[in-house]
């Protein structure tokens, strides 16, 4: 096939707002958009701003309608549980009704919140397509964050209802939801009216009368009621849902999405960056918590009348590192997308990958991987044992859909390993140094991206337009910020290299050093204290916690160190992942009081550095390196 990635970028240079007009070609409209961008609206402008349409009618009534009522839309496949079903697109559409109907029942409206804090089953899909399918607006919140999370994300979207499940269950534990959901309720201020409550057989919760309502009860109900609930026309740059990420602060930034701009881009890229064909299915090894769920697991898929499957459990460990070719074989998978981390464990358990001719893996076209840096030397191991395409992509839960990458569907570049690749339509991505100049091909700076940022990207955060702009806009006036640092070589190849902000990616999962830095301080005994992010041959990065006790303070450090340990689990969820935390007689900084977290990292990292000019006494750094030699980490 003749690479048509170079004239496709270029058909969308010429002219934007002409070539995602025709994109919406693929959307189904109650009313076709007349103008495809709206600069004078919206903190940047707005996408399809007359358009009218509805994107649960879009993912499942229309296939249904046009002849893929038999078509398996979704796989369920849990090892956690034993448990597999398949869902055909008219099976899926009658779930969705009814759940539609319950929630319609318990008053919520267009415009209302829903939180889904779920683990990875049918009924949390379904629960997102009924609210987009009613115009209420979900916000996930994934089940590895803690009840404080969780309250925070009440409190910041004011849900009016939340629907759970009794429990999620991870290798050897079972992890109830119901306390954590409890907690939350009390710390929030804003108290939801009613829970619908998903009893899994694993673990029962006892509901609390006048608040829970029983989700299977509910559903059947509903379905013997025969009701039917259509699909509201929303308009385009109506919500769909918000998102929650870290931020630099404890904060969580909500992430906006609209319908319109999202179902376009979403159907785009399936197509032309995924290169899956409707019918075929597509795996995306993930968690409906993160954005690689809502747009790849849910809505990407779904729009393109793929078969998408839902995965509940590990690549590693449910039961081995088989786990994915047994899928791929199973439900004949064509594309799989997953995060490197989980290459990374496979490999560990099975260097050679010597698992992989157990299976029938010739279903698998292509590999995709994004979430974090995808590390040449994983990504090579991936090539050679499944001998396909393994393809980087760069994106995050603010642009919803890839920025960057190896576009199969438009037919592949030339790959350099350790870049993904190139912008793809819709994004014009700077290099700029601190200062907002245009740096040279092949120098580290900001990466930025030109506005308007294209469909589907966010609009602004939920109800915090100002965040939006200084968090995004203002630094580099015209840009969007994308907070990733890197450079573009000589061929316009990007090259991802770290966060310019206090986020670090473990395994896969995105975290704040500054919100954990944040918990480590409210523990009575610490003084001061430093998160940093240090490289893990699996996870890419853990996080590292340094004390600075208060003075008179005589406990155990150890025991401190425990503590603090704990408080964050408690606080922000196991996902965290903060297990090293040390105490040490005083951090690094410099004159003006700045700490040296960067000098720290590279001598956990055991990485070439040099005396900050600036510190204000040398020592410190002795003193940081044997107490992190005391955990087995750095030189
Ligand atoms: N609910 C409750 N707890 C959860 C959870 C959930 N949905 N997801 C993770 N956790 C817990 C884990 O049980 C673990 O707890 P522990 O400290 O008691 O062991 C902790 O959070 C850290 O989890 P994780 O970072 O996932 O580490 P892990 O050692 O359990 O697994 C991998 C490591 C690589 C196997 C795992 O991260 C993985 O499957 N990654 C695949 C990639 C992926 O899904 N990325 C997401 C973005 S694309
Ligand atoms: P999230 O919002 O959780 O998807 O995390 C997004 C961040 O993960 C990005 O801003 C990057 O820092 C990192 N990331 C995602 N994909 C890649 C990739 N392919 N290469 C390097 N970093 C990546």
């Amino acid at each position: 096939m003749a690479n048509r990635y170079a004239a496709t970028y270029a058909q969308w240079q010429a002219d934007p707002s002409a070539f995602w007009a025709e994109a919406a070609g693929a959307i189904d409209w109650f009313r076709a958009p007349a103008i495809a961008f709206d600069g004078e609206r919206g903190v940047y402008g707005h996408w399809f701003p007359d358009g009218e349409a509805n994107t649960c009618y879009n993912c499942v009534d229309r296939h249904v309608a046009a002849g893929r009522a038999d078509q398996p839309a979704l796989i369920y496949d849990s090892p956690v549980t034993g448990r597999k079903r398949h869902f055909t697109y008219a099976e899926m559409l009658a779930e969705v009704q009814a759940i539609a109907a319950v929630l319609t029942d318990l008053g919520v409206a267009r415009g209302d919140r829903v939180i889904i804090y779920m683990p990875m089953v049918p009924e949390a899909v379904f629960s997102m397509l009924a609210c987009a399918r009613i115009g209420a607006v979900h916000s996930i919140v994934f089940g590895g964050f803690a009840a404080n999370e969780l309250a925070t994300r009440i409190d910041d979207c004011r849900a009016k209802i939340v629907i759970t499940a009794s429990c999620g269950i991870e290798p050897g534990r079972v992890v109830a939801y119901k306390p954590l959901l409890d907690a939350a309720i009390e710390i929030a201020a804003h108290k939801p009216e009613r829970c619908l409550m998903l009893q899994r057989p694993e673990l029962e919760a006892p509901l609390v009368s006048g608040r829970d309502v029983d989700f299977t009860a509910a559903v059947a109900r509903a379905k013997q009621g025969g009701l039917t609930v259509s699909c509201v026309s929303l308009r385009a740059t109506d919500p769909l849902y918000v998102l929650y990420t870290s931020g630099t602060t404890g904060q969580p930034k909500g992430v906006l999405r609209d319908n319109g701009g999202h179902m376009v881009a979403l159907a785009w890229s399936m197509k032309h960056f995924y290169g899956v064909q409707p019918g075929e299915v597509f795996w995306a090894a993930s968690d409906i918590g993160w954005v690689v769920g809502h747009s790849y697991i849910v809505y990407g898929p779904l729009l393109n009348g793929n078969t998408t499957v839902l995965y509940e459990g590990k690549p590693v460990g449910t039961p081995d590192a088989g786990a994915y070719w047994r899928v791929i074989e199973e439900h004949r998978v064509s594309v799989l997308f997953t995060a490197p981390t989980a290459f990374r464990a496979i490999r560990k358990e099975d260097p050679s990958g010597s698992l992989i001719p157990k299976y029938d893996v010739s279903s698998l076209r292509a590999l995709f991987l994004a979430g974090e840096r995808a590390d040449p030397d994983t990504l090579q191991w991936a090539e050679k044992v499944l001998q396909v395409p393994v393809i980087d992509h760069w994106w995050q839960t603010e642009t919803g859909w890839p920025m960057a990458g190896n576009p199969l569907g438009l037919g592949l570049l030339p790959v350099k390993h350790g870049s993904p690749t190139v912008p793809l339509p819709g994004y014009a991505i700077d290099v700029l140094d601190d200062a907002g100049h245009p740096v040279a091909p092949g120098t580290l700076g900001n990466i930025v991206v030109k506005l308007p940022l294209p469909p589907g990207c966010l609009p602004t955060f939920w109800n915090a337009d100002d965040r939006f702009r200084a968090t995004c806009l203002a630094e580099f006036p015209g840009y969007y910020k994308t907070a990733d640092a890197g450079y573009i070589d000589e061929d316009g190849y990007i090259f991802i290299m770290a966060r310019t902000d206090d986020i670090i990616n473990v395994a896969g999962h995105r975290l704040s050093t500054g919100a954990m830095e944040e918990v480590c301080a409210s523990h009575p005994d610490v003084a001061e204290c430093a998160v940093i992010g240090i490289a893990d041959a699996v996870k890419g990065q853990i996080p590292a916690g340094f004390l600075v006790l208060n003075s008179g303070v005589s406990r155990e450090s150890s025991l401190i160190e425990r503590e603090v340990v704990a408080l964050v689990r408690e606080r922000i969820g196991p996902v965290a992942a903060l297990k090293t935390v040390v105490c040490v007689k005083r951090l690094p900084k410099t004159r003006s009081g700045k700490i040296l977290r960067g000098t720290m990292q590279k001598i956990a990292d055991r990485q070439e550095w040099r005396m900050p000019a600036t510190i204000d006494d040398p020592a410190i750094l002795d003193e940081i390196r044997e107490a992190l030699a005391t955990r087995g980490i750095g030189a």
